[in-house]
């Protein structure tokens, strides 16, 4: 899962510049592949292998147990020596194969085996609204709600930590029977009841379980997806108002892939493991589901056939069904996104203009604006509390002599509500969090238990500063000024929000746009505060991450699905990536929230989606699904890499090469770290508006370090569905030597009645 969870954030600081360098390195790849995987493999121990096979004759007409039967055919016996079966999940759709428990030595022999293709130990991925529809204008009138479209009829399939059906936020007042193609239902096993809202739910833990939703993230995305009207939303009374989804007429079918696990030593984490996605996958694509949603993250970044969600995603494409994933909470250094395939549309996290005020008050007479969801009345912010500082706030046997004192913490190791809990239970009348470096101005509010404000790294640096100079005798208050509004810059790039480029699509720009992700009101299970764990239909929470950006962009999807039924995935994302706003509210290029200056193209992408001009994007770029093995082959793909990722029949010929920059993508990157030279790139448009006729000029921001020239400037469509192409070329310019290594520019189409953005990014070496 992929909500910003603090507590692993050092850990993450660490791992992530080991990935970088990992990146880095696997770009110039040598995609050479073993038969057999064996990273990590214990040699004598069974483990879960995903094994890829080749599809038998006619599969689409074999029956789930003749399938079954072919699958088993791979194994050295039905049975391991517990009784226990070695077959956990025979795929249909998200991949042609299985996944089974299997010793390194077993699947060795399978290699020689008739239709093996590929194996490897399984991997694991982690997770861990009243406002954003108004922020985003869809339910401003002649907003994207207008004309009646709140996503009637369209399923989005969420895959994640399952579901509290019970919520108010998935009450079904006001919905449609679930579509008649739909073949999904709540199974007796998933414990979740549907109706007309919730329309299916199943969980998967090496098997068939429950789908009932024991942390609270998968609830949370699904409401901001798809969540029904709830009028009496808040937080400890914080953005209080009507809360709902992005689509709230949108049907939720739920796929339970993640799961707790208790560890003696660790808090408990939750997996999602790489069977149970692809499961979730498959089935979802057997439901019938139009949207497949992914708030899913890993620390690395696979080649595409060991990433559970880029494999899944693809064969859903084949099907017509729409990926939305979440770019990863690991920034904000550059190398460190996700789901970088072209066929999945990968969502970065902004921040909104809201903010749940908690002013810090130092002795000095200095303020100091920072953020907590509760705001006790009783908390007498008149009275100066003496400050300590130097604890991590983890070890509560350190936390002595701190009663009545207001308690300095560093972000890390342990979540920030636990340190408030901690800092409670040991008479510590108030916490202030302080944001490391990396940090930057992404602030929390978090649902406390104690009186808190999370503060900026600057900000922190200067409670710091007068902390050292005054010495003991330092105090400090918080002023609780509830929720306000327009607080600027606004769209900002979130600290946390993984940044491209990506390492593994050949250059295409990616995050494909950001959306709202920090301090997200969503559907909560529990009661937050001190009676955290009590089951709760009517609680909200906020949370932060690329977890609840993503599923702002399935909504939107839902809601173009519903306008346009027609329309291909492809189209439907590059109207989201076309029509998304490069500019914040002040009109500048948005904010990085980690250093406070503009953001890179590569951690805001197109920019911030706007979802009343995406259904009327005007132009579109499609990309033919037919075309993705010739991509695949122009990536270094060998055959048998494709075999895996696409089946059988497609050879990587040399003249079937087709470059990232080729593909007809709606945004253009010029990647100067793998070519240099003169680049011309085709792009080929079609007019998707109702009118039909339609005349469009030329604009254009030329990307500083580069010449620019196109083939057209202008494009004449006479009717709808008609394809006008163009071409653009690209050359250094001797003159400029461009400091930055990334550059950014766009190509504007404009008629009178629509604006289509093309990003483009320039990568330099
Ligand atoms: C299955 O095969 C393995 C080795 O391939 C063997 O050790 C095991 O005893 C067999 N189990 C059964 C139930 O036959
Ligand atoms: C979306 O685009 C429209 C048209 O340009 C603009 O008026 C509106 O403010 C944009 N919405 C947001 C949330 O930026
Ligand atoms: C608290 O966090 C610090 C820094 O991450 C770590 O070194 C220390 O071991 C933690 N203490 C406990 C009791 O977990
Ligand atoms: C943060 O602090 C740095 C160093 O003092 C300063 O240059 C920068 O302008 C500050 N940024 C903001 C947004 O206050």
């Amino acid at each position: 899962m992929d909500d910003f969870d603090t507590g692993r954030f050092r850990f993450c600081v660490l791992l992530l510049f080991l990935c970088g360098i990992a990146g880095a390195v696997k770009r110039e790849d040598q995609l050479l592949l073993p038969i057999v995987d064996d990273r990590g493999g214990n040699s004598n121990g069974l483990q879960t292998f995903i094994v890829n096979v080749e599809e038998p004759e006619a599969v689409e007409l074999l029956s789930s147990r003749k399938l079954k039967q072919w699958h088993e055919s791979f194994l050295p016996n039905a049975t391991l020596d517990s009784g226990e079966p070695r077959l956990i999940y025979s795929y249909r759709h998200a991949i042609s194969g299985f996944a089974a428990k299997l010793t390194q030595e077993e699947v060795k022999a399978m290699e020689a085996m008739e239709g093996f293709v590929y194996a490897r130990p399984e991997t694991t991925m982690r997770i861990e609204t009243t406002y954003t529809p108004q922020f985003l204008e869809i339910s401003k009138m002649g907003g994207a709600w207008d004309s009646g479209n709140m996503g009637e009829g369209v399923i989005i399939g969420v895959i994640d930590t399952g579901i509290a059906a019970d919520h108010y936020s998935f009450s079904d007042d006001g919905m449609p029977l679930p579509p008649a193609k739909f073949r999904g239902s709540c199974t007796p096993k998933s414990k979740v009841t549907c109706n007309n809202k919730i329309i299916g739910a199943r969980g998967f833990h090496y098997g068939p379980d429950t789908a009932v939703d024991e942390n609270g993230h998968g609830t949370h995305v699904a409401s901001i997806a798809a969540g029904n009207f709830y009028d009496r939303a808040d937080v400890f009374g914080m953005a209080a108002g009507t809360a709902s989804g992005m689509a709230p007429r949108a049907h939720l079918s739920i796929y339970k892939v993640c799961y707790t696990v208790q560890s003696r030593t660790q808090t408990p984490s939750v997996d999602c493991r790489d069977s149970d996605i692809l499961s979730g996958i498959d089935r979802a694509i057997i439901d019938e589901v139009d949207i497949i949603h992914m708030s899913l993250g890993a620390n690395t970044t696979p080649p595409f056939y060991q990433d559970a969600v880029v494999h899944g995603s693809l064969s859903a494409l084949r099907r017509g069904i729409s990926a939305v994933a979440s770019a990863g909470n690991n920034g904000p250094d550059h190398l460190t996104l996700s789901h970088d395939a072209p066929w999945v549309l990968t969502v970065g996290a902004s921040s909104t203009d809201r903010r749940i005020r908690a002013t810090v008050k130092l002795g000095n007479g200095m303020e100091l604006d920072g953020e907590s969801a509760y705001q006790p009345t009783s908390f007498d912010s008149s009275v100066m509390l003496p400050i300590v500082y130097g604890l991590f706030c983890n070890d509560s046997s350190k936390m002595n002599q701190i009663s009545g004192k207001i308690v300095l913490c560093e972000l890390g190791d342990i979540k920030n509500i636990e340190k408030g809990k901690l800092i409670l239970q040991a008479q510590g009348a108030a916490m202030i969090l302080m944001n490391p470096v990396p940090r930057g101005y992404t602030t929390s509010s978090d649902a406390h238990v104690l009186p808190a404000s999370s503060l900026s790294y600057n900000d922190s640096i200067k409670v710091i500063r007068y902390y050292t100079t005054v010495g003991a005798s330092a105090t400090a208050t918080i002023v609780f000024k509830g929720t306000v509004f327009n607080s600027r810059p606004s769209p900002a790039v979130a600290s946390f929000s993984s940044r491209g480029p990506g390492t593994r699509n050949g250059g295409i720009l990616k995050p494909d746009v950001v959306a709202p992700g920090v301090n997200i009101l969503g559907a909560w299970p529990f009661e937050v505060g001190p009676g955290a764990a009590t089951p709760s239909q009517s609680a909200f929470n906020f949370l932060s991450g690329t977890s609840m950006a993503a599923p702002h962009v399935s909504g939107i999807t839902a809601l173009i699905r519903k306008q346009h039924p027609r329309w291909s995935p492809s189209a439907i994302q590059s109207a989201i990536i076309t029509s998304a706003d490069d500019r914040d509210l002040d009109g500048n290029y948005p904010v990085d929230e980690h250093f406070g200056g503009t953001a890179d193209v590569v951690a805001v992408g197109a920019g911030q989606v706007n979802g009343s001009r995406a259904l009327d994007p005007g132009l579109v770029y499609e990309i033919d699904v037919g075309i993705y093995p010739a991509y695949l082959c122009s990536l270094g793909y060998t055959n048998r890499e494709l075999k895996i990722l696409w089946g059988k029949g497609v050879i990587c010929h040399h003249q079937q090469h087709v470059d990232a920059s080729q593909l007809n993508y709606p945004s253009i990157t010029i990647d100067y770290r793998r070519t240099r030279g003169v680049i011309s790139v085709k792009r080929t448009v079609k007019n998707v508006a109702a009118g039909g006729a339609e005349h469009y000029r030329a604009r254009i921001t030329i990307p500083p370090g580069v010449t620019m020239a196109l083939s057209t400037n202008a494009l004449h469509f006479s009717r709808p569905d008609e394809e006008q192409s163009y071409h653009v070329t690209f050359a250094i310019d001797p003159a400029a030597s461009p400091t930055l290594p990334f550059s950014r520019g766009k190509l504007e189409w404009v008629s009178a009645q629509h604006l289509v953005t093309t990003p483009i990014a320039v990568y330099w070496p």
